[in-house]
Formats: structure tokens, C-alpha cells, sequence
């Protein structure tokens, strides 16, 4: 495949946001992932040091917290000041402690050096909670709860700028689920408290890649919002254990990533909103989270007998398969790359995206008692956040190989090899992911300007597609050549993520 670019031609300015994660409270994220006072490795505050120096080595620039579903049924109120009440949590079916809430969240945030995002509650909750909410964080002492916050030894307001409205509102799975015109009202009317309280903050909501659900948004509340959230879950595995294989992974990496965003491109650029309202993608990943039997209208009948064991092993126990670290392959490195590669392309419109989640369950980051496992997605924020520059080039392709095959019941053709130039005013970073399972892919490269001299390339891979990391078990990391002469062109592994640093 031959790659061109123009310095003089940039499809635009990568925001870092794309590089951003998710928490929520659900199975080890936060307890027993970031947050585990009684572990070896906790620090003065209880927080993991291994998990965080992990978060900082990939610059997550947002979190974004606390759920999710869980959100959905939360208050937090329950979650601040001295005596934190336990509460029974109806979307996940456990009881939070709430031992882990507001003020630790931005505790975590300033350790790590990551903007706080917080999702608020609008399926139980309501516009004034949300207001309240901004209230406690952003108000320096007018008011209850700035004075609460202050009271519970955080005299200076946590300055939370960002914010969506709700999670999956349109979705029946979701506590409190709406339909359109029930969520255009609410969500206007709670960013119209949220921004009486702090007119600085950004606000997304809750949305999805359907043209009526986001008109009906827009047009009710799109004066009042900077951002809507989509959120991608691509990949299953089956009864928890067995993933889909990586051929269906990578067919996966093309329209059904890039198609939501370009329907939803066409709906704010036919309200006239496209300059104004971007995308926070802000849950994102291959692999759906593994959580059968949750009460929902499907097996209704086939819980009605719920036994104490059954709640135990078939609800609560299933969980625990998402810690099962050889489902993380290459697959999920691949993919990874591909959708930050699409982010990057549509960065014009993406400012926003959260790796769902960053630790434990289908994370990047998986923790034990004696330390943490960097999975293959891992590696590609640490490549990208890393590496990568801001500016990103419009490019062309000739004779670009294609995969095909059957997914989701259709036939689906994807590049063989996805490459983003970006640069800044001395070198470029090119992220060239090679989905080829098995053969490698040479890159020729013609820049319409200087052509760069010398070449270094990190190459994120492992022996196979199937590779994957896990306690005393390293097979996927990164190597990284000399720098050389460049001499136009670059191969490319099989099953490879790389980038390619030109100067
Ligand atoms: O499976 C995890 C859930 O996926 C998140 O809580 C929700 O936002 C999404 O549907």
C-alpha cells in the first residue's frame, strides 16, 4: 500500500481527550482495582500506586466515573462527608459501600493528573441532584453544599469542567430509561441548573448513533450542550469464556466503528450544530462486559426462582470471568489501535473518548495481590499518548489491501492496514496497525513536500493473534529499532500495531 500526505493538508488537531478512560462501580474497578487500602501497594489514601503510576504512564487525560448503569440509580450524596451510609446498588445488584465517592474520585484525578468527568444520575436522579452536584464541586462557598464539601476538609472547590447528562437514557437495559422527547426536556432542564451553577462547565449527554433520538436532543437541548456521548462495545465472548476469534474481531475495525459517527456528523451538520456540538465516545471498547442473569426483561422467568446460590454463582460469581486474562489479545490491541486511528481521522468531531474501563473487567489494567498485568490494549495508549503529535494529516491510499468475511450475519471488507500521519513542526508519528493475522504489509509513503531522512519504529505485537499477558506471563509488549536511514517505506508485522516516528 502507498500512503500520501501533505504537511499542507490536516484533516486537523487531535484533542488528548481521545486518549481518556472510564471507572465504574462495578465488579474490581474501583474496589480492589484503583481503590484497595488494605493491599500491599496502597498509599496514604488507599489508592493502588501500582495502578496509578500505571495511569500516569499513559497521560489518561479524563476519567470519566462513576458509571455507567451504575450511575443511573446513584446518589451521590450518599458518597460524601464522614458517615458514608451503605446503599443497595439496583443496577448491578451489590451493595456499595460508598467509601469511594466525589472527593476521592477527584483525589484520584489529581494524582494521576487527569481531568475528572462526571456522568451524573438521570434515570432516578433528578435536574436538581445534578445541579447540586455541580454545586458541591464548583461553588467556592455559597450554598449547602459547598459548605458540605468544605466541612468534609475540601475547602477548595474541586473545579469539575466536565459533565454528561445520564447514561444509555434510551435504552431499556438502563434504570430510569426515557424516551426522546422525555429526555430532550430533562436533559435541558438539568443543563440549564447545572450551568446556573457553574456557566463554565462543558455538558454532554447521553445519545447514541440514531438519527430521531439525537434530533429530538438537539432540538430541545443542543443550545445548552458542548458534547453528545456515544458509547461501542464490538466484541462478546461466549458464556464469558471462549472470545470472538480475531478474523471477526478485525472485520469489526471499518464501518462499524466509522458509521455511527458519520450518521451522527450528518444530524449536527443538518441542525447547523457541527461547528458547535462534538462526540465524547466516552465508553468504548471491543469486548462488551461480561454480566449474565441481570434481571432484565429477557430472562425475567428464569430468575423468578432465584436461589442464594444462584445469586452467588450465576449473577454475582459469572463476574469474575472478565478477569480471565487470555481473553486480552492481540485482537484487543488491533482494535484499539483501529478505533483511536478512526478517532484521529474524525478529529475535527471526536474530542472526547474513554477506554471502558481503564482497570479490571475488560480493562487495560488488571490487577492481583501481587501486582498488576498490563493487557495488549495497554500498549497502545502507551504508544499513542506517547508518541503520537497533534496535527493530523489527510492522507491517500493506493492499492490498499482489504479483508473480507462474514460478522454480525453480514459480509463486511475492511483495510488490511490502517495508517494515520501526524506530525508537528519538525517530525512525524505514523500509527500503522497491519490487521493481517498473518502475512506482513509493506507501507510506502510519498510526502508531497520534504521527504523525512532517518526512521525509528515501535512495534507493539506478540508471537501470534492470539497472544496475551497474565501473572509471570509477558508474550505482547513493544520494540523499538534504531533510528535509520528512511528509505520510503516501512514493513509491517502481521497482526502489528506500530508507530512510525519520521524526521
Ligand atoms: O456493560 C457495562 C455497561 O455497558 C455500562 O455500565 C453501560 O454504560 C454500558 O451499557
Amino acid at each position: 500500500m502507498k500512503i500520501i500526505c501533505s504537511r499542507n493538508q490536516a484533516a486537523g488537531t487531535a484533542d488528548r481527550m481521545i486518549y481518556g478512560h472510564f471507572l465504574e462501580h462495578f465488579h474490581r474497578q474501583i474496589y480492589g482495582g484503583v481503590y484497595d487500602p488494605y493491599s500491599s501497594f496502597a498509599d496514604e489514601d488507599g489508592f493502588r500506586e501500582d495502578v496509578l503510576s500505571a495511569l500516569r504512564r499513559i497521560r489518561a487525560p479524563i476519567v470519566r466515573w462513576p458509571g455507567g448503569c451504575f450511575v443511573s440509580a446513584y446518589n451521590w450524596k450518599y458518597g460524601v462527608g464522614k458517615n458514608r451510609i451503605a446503599t443497595y446498588d439496583k443496577a448491578w445488584r451489590v451493595e456499595e459501600s460508598n467509601r469511594f465517592g466525589t472527593d476521592e474520585f477527584i483525589k484520584l484525578c489529581r494524582k494521576i493528573g487527569s481531568e475528572p468527568y462526571i456522568c451524573t444520575n438521570a434515570g432516578t436522579g433528578t435536574a436538581e441532584e445534578m445541579s447540586d452536584w455541580v454545586e458541591y464541586c464548583n461553588l467556592r462557598e455559597m450554598g449547602r453544599y459547598a459548605k458540605a464539601r468544605i466541612a468534609n476538609g475540601y475547602p477548595e472547590p474541586h473545579r469539575v469542567r466536565y459533565w454528561s447528562i445520564g447514561n444509555e437514557n434510551w435504552g431499556g437495559h438502563e434504570i430510569g430509561a426515557k424516551d426522546a422527547r422525555a429526555w430532550g426536556a430533562l436533559v435541558r432542564e438539568a443543563a440549564k441548573m447545572m450551568l446556573r451553577v457553574d456557566p463554565t462547565i462543558e455538558l454532554s449527554a447521553a445519545a447514541l448513533a440514531d438519527t430521531d433520538w439525537n434530533m429530538e436532543l438537539l432540538r430541545a437541548a443542543g443550545q445548552y450542550l458542548d458534547r453528545i456521548s456515544l458509547h461501542g462495545y464490538w466484541g462478546n465472548t461466549e458464556n464469558g469464556l471462549v472470545p470472538d476469534d480475531y478474523k471477526t474481531v478485525i472485520l469489526h475495525t471499518g464501518e462499524d466503528i466509522s458509521g455511527g459517527i458519520d450518521r451522527v456528523r450528518a444530524t449536527l451538520t443538518a441542525l447547523g450544530l457541527e461547528k458547535k456540538i462534538r462526540i465524547a465516545y466516552d465508553e468504548w471498547n471491543l469486548r462488551g462486559w461480561y454480566h449474565p442473569n441481570l434481571m432484565d426483561i429477557g430472562n425475567r422467568s428464569a430468575l423468578r426462582g432465584e436461589t442464594e446460590s444462584f445469586y452467588r454463582d450465576e449473577v454475582i460469581g459469572q463476574r469474575d470471568k472478565n478477569d480471565i486474562n487470555s481473553i486480552y489479545t492481540m485482537a484487543d490491541a488491533v482494535f484499539s489501535a483501529s478505533f483511536l486511528n478512526t478517532c484521529l481521522r474524525n478529529c475535527d468531531i471526536i474530542d472526547t473518548a474513554c477506554f471502558s474501563p481503564a482497570v479490571n473487567t475488560r480493562g487495560a489494567i488488571f490487577t492481583h495481590k501481587n501486582g498488576i498485568v498490563l493487557r495488549p490494549q495497554y500498549f497502545v495508549f502507551d504508544l499513542y499518548t506517547r508518541r503520537l503529535k497533534d496535527t493530523v494529516l489527510k492522507t491517500w491510499a493506493e492499492d490498499a489491501p482489504t479483508i473480507s468475511g462474514q460478522a454480525w450475519g453480514t459480509r463486511k471488507t475492511v483495510d488490511t492496514v490502517d495508517a494515520v500521519i501526524t506530525c508537528d513542526d519538525n517530525e512525524y508519528a505514523v500509527a500503522a496497525v497491519n490487521k493481517d493475522p498473518a502475512a506482513e504489509q509493506e507501507l510506502f509513503f510519498r510526502f508531497l513536500e520534504e521527504t523525512p531522512r532517518e526512521m525509528r519504529v515501535h512495534t507493539l505485537n506478540g508471537p501470534s493473534p492470539d497472544a496475551y499477558n497474565d501473572i509471570d506471563r509477558t508474550r505482547v509488549g513493544v520494540a523499538i529499532s534504531a533510528w535509520r536511514p528512511f528509505e520510503g517505506r516501512v514493513t509491517l508485522p502481521p497482526h502489528s500495531v506500530n508507530v512510525i516516528e519520521l524526521k
